[in-house]
């Protein structure tokens, strides 16, 4: 008796197995989906920086991954990503709901919204932040304030080793708040300093065992006391940080013009009051400006401490850099965004900066909004879509030396810089990264900033600095020190 319900068992099993292969032929390939686990069992819980590289090498561009019951599907090298980001960019465009990102709001805001509400907040921000502009007035004299705040910091090490990391990610963020409150706060002020330390925890959050199983089993979570809790109260901190600065708004509203993120958004707020499907309000906003500091603060901080680790790694190419600065601009005047064109080499070191060590695992995933079909194969609704941009940065069949530190990239014969197709590192499509401009802005004026007046240097014996990146849900260089020893203002 018991033999034969076995069998009958065993077959049942079988038939839902093969059923569910035959349901799933036109599905992109990936590693066999077992029942529960999904393909967890390939790829293991712990994401490498080339958990994905090594997907693509035995599945191609596109292939199907299950996190349980979740489809994700990958897609790898420049052509893939682009055709999924460009052709597919109304199919792609949803952000993916977790259990934590509902718990700390998710619905609001730009990031993370969707639908009507993510297209009218997003549409509004792109355009505000083409206002807040990087004219004369605007944002960049900010950005040039906060580096010359940057460059003294660095001066009182004396060129003695230090980790620039904590000041770094201070003036990054004080550039935030410059773009969304119109002022920046002193280091030792108390607030700013709290906040630091809140977004610093929220980030460290983002891929802790907590986080992953709150994402799981939200339904208990919810009521164990945990990182999970602190997570969400320091969201709701940074939120009060924002609603404090909207009511002082309010009352200077009536005596000056606009001119920071918050003004543009009451302003829009009144002039929207009668419209039944605005979706301004004061809520929104503070979400909005929680989405601009998660976004853009731990990004662009990233990015400049990899490109001062990178610099005294390569001696030679800091050199370089300083001589076109100081050939074109000499040592006095001030340094513009404009600057920029005259300096090709300057910003082929940054744009090969940002290819070969950059900040983000893979971008952020997006979510099928219907089934959809891409090179010959069906991706079901609701599928995650992870458009592999760090595959597009090292593609082999878009870069001579992918996996080299080589501004030539960026270069003709003629030292000229050229534009690179597969320089993808703000996304592409509907959802590109809001923050683009500002972020090419401050990244440029930090970094001429700081090697016009240093040499980074490793500390004395220390040959070079350890370029192996530390794998969270961003890419980050292990904490280290370097030395800034000042050039004399007269070479
Ligand atoms: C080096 C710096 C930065 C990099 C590499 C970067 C990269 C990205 C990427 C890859 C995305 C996702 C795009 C997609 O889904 O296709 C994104 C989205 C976003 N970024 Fe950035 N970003 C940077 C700096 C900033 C800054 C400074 C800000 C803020 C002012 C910012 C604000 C945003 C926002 C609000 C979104 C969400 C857009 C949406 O969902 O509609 N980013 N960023
Ligand atoms: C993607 O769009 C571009 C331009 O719109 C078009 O030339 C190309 O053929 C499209 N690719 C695919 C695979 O549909
Ligand atoms: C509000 O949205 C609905 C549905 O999207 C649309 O039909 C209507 O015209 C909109 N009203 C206004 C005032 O924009
Ligand atoms: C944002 O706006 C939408 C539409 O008006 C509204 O439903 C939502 O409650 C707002 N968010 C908050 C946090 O108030
Ligand atoms: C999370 O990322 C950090 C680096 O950002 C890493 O040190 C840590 O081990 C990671 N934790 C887990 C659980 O993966």
């Amino acid at each position: 008796m018991l033999g034969v319900l076995i069998a009958l068992l065993t077959c049942l099993l079988m038939f839902h197995f093969l059923r569910q292969r035959w349901s799933q032929r036109s599905y992109p390939p990936g590693p066999l989906r077992l029942p529960i686990i999904g393909s967890i069992w390939r790829i293991g819980v712990r994401v490498h920086k080339d958990t994905l590289i090594k997907l693509a090498k035995q599945y191609g561009s596109i292939s199907m991954l299950w996190l349980g019951q979740m489809p994700i599907v990958v897609l790898a090298g420049y052509e893939a990503v682009k055709e999924g980001l460009i052709n597919h960019s109304e199919d792609f465009a949803e952000r993916l709901s977790t259990p934590f990102l509902k718990a700390v709001g998710q619905e609001w805001g730009i990031a993370f919204s969707n639908g009507h509400i993510w297209k009218q907040q997003r549409k509004f921000g792109l355009t505000t932040m083409r206002k807040l502009g990087l004219g004369k007035k605007g944002m960049e004299l900010q950005i040039e304030e906060e580096a010359h705040q940057l460059v003294e910091t660095f001066a009182h090490e004396n060129g003695q080793p230090f980790d620039p990391a904590m000041p770094i990610t201070n003036s990054i963020s004080n550039v935030i708040c410059a773009v969304a409150f119109g002022h920046r706060f002193p280091v030792e002020d108390k607030e700013f300093i709290k906040l630091m330390e809140i977004i610093d925890y929220l980030s460290k959050f983002v891929n802790s065992s907590s986080h992953i199983l709150y994402e799981l089993f939200p339904w208990i979570m919810k009521h164990l006391p945990g990182p999970h809790r602190k997570a969400i109260a320091s969201a709701e901190a940074v939120l009060s940080f924002a609603r404090k600065e909207i009511e002082k708004h309010k009352e200077y509203h009536a005596v000056h013009e606009s001119q920071d993120f918050i003004d543009f958004y009451l302003v829009q707020i009144k002039k929207s009051k009668n419209d039944p499907n605005s979706t301004f309000n004061e809520e929104n906003l503070t979400y909005c400006i929680f989405d601009l500091f998660i976004a853009g603060t731990e990004t662009s901080a990233l990015t400049l401490r990899w490109a001062l680790l990178l610099m005294a790694n390569h001696p030679d190419i800091q050199e370089k850099v300083h001589k076109e600065i100081q050939d074109v601009l000499g040592s006095s005047q001030l340094l513009h965004y404009q600057d920029q064109k005259k300096l090709p080499y300057t910003k082929a070191v940054i744009h090969e900066i940002m290819r070969f060590k950059y900040i983000l695992l893979f971008g952020f995933p997006r979510q099928c909004s219907k089934d959809v079909n891409m090179r010959g194969f069906l991706i079901p609704r609701g599928t995650v879509i992870v458009a592999d941009l760090r595959s597009a940065l090292l593609d082999p069949k878009q870069w001579e030396t992918p996996e080299e530190f080589n501004p030539n990239h960026f270069l003709d014969k003629g030292g000229d810089f050229v534009e690179r197709e597969a320089f993808l590192p703000f996304g592409a499509g509907t959802r590109v990264c809001l923050g683009e401009q500002l972020a090419k802005v401050e990244i440029f004026i930090f970094f001429a900033n700081l090697l016009r007046a240093f040499t980074f240097q490793p500390p004395e014996g220390v040959k070079e600095l350890n370029t192996d990146p530390i794998v969270g849900a961003s890419v980050a260089p292990h904490p280290y020190k370097l030395c800034a020893v000042p050039r004399s203002s007269s070479s």
